[in-house]
């Protein structure tokens, strides 16, 4: 028989954390657009200094989310304005956000991540007009 790994069912800021790293190394793996703007604006693999603080600063925006902490204090919309984004290119990162989300979470806590994650990318892609 085999046996299903484990997902989890309690969410903590260092899972958190593990899910932001693995979203980004898959984003960097793909050769798509969307690999392309993150590797444009923070390099090309996640050691750089761009990219340690993008990790962080991620970290805790999702933590503001799940864990309702309040270490993030940016503006997710205004990153956003300057970079050479389509409503493909929406699509694909939430492809990519759901399979990491789906690979490390029970479907319910996973839907906590799913759902702003589409609403925030529907708010992004109605402010830029796309
Ligand atoms: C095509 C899709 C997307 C691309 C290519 C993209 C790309 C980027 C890039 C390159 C940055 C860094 C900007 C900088 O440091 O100047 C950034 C920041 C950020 N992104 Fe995205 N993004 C996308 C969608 C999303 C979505 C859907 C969310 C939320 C669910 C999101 C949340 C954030 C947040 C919270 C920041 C940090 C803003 C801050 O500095 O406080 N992004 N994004």
């Amino acid at each position: 028989m085999q046996f299903k790994e484990e997902k989890y069912n309690t969410i903590t800021k260092e899972k958190i954390n593990e899910m932001v790293i693995k979203f980004y190394t898959k984003i960097l793996s793909e050769d798509g657009d969307v690999a392309k703007v993150f590797r444009d604006k923070l390099g090309e693999n996640l050691e750089t200094q761009h990219w340690v603080e993008h990790i962080e600063i991620l970290t805790n925006f999702w933590a503001m989310i799940a864990l309702q902490e309040e270490n993030y204090n940016g503006n997710p919309m205004m990153a956003h304005f300057d970079l050479p984004l389509t409503r493909d290119m929406f699509g694909e990162w939430l492809v990519m956000f759901f399979g990491i989300i789906d690979s490390m979470y029970e479907d319910r806590l996973g839907m906590v991540f799913k759902q702003r994650a589409q609403n925030i990318a529907g708010n992004f892609m109605r402010n830029l007009r796309l």
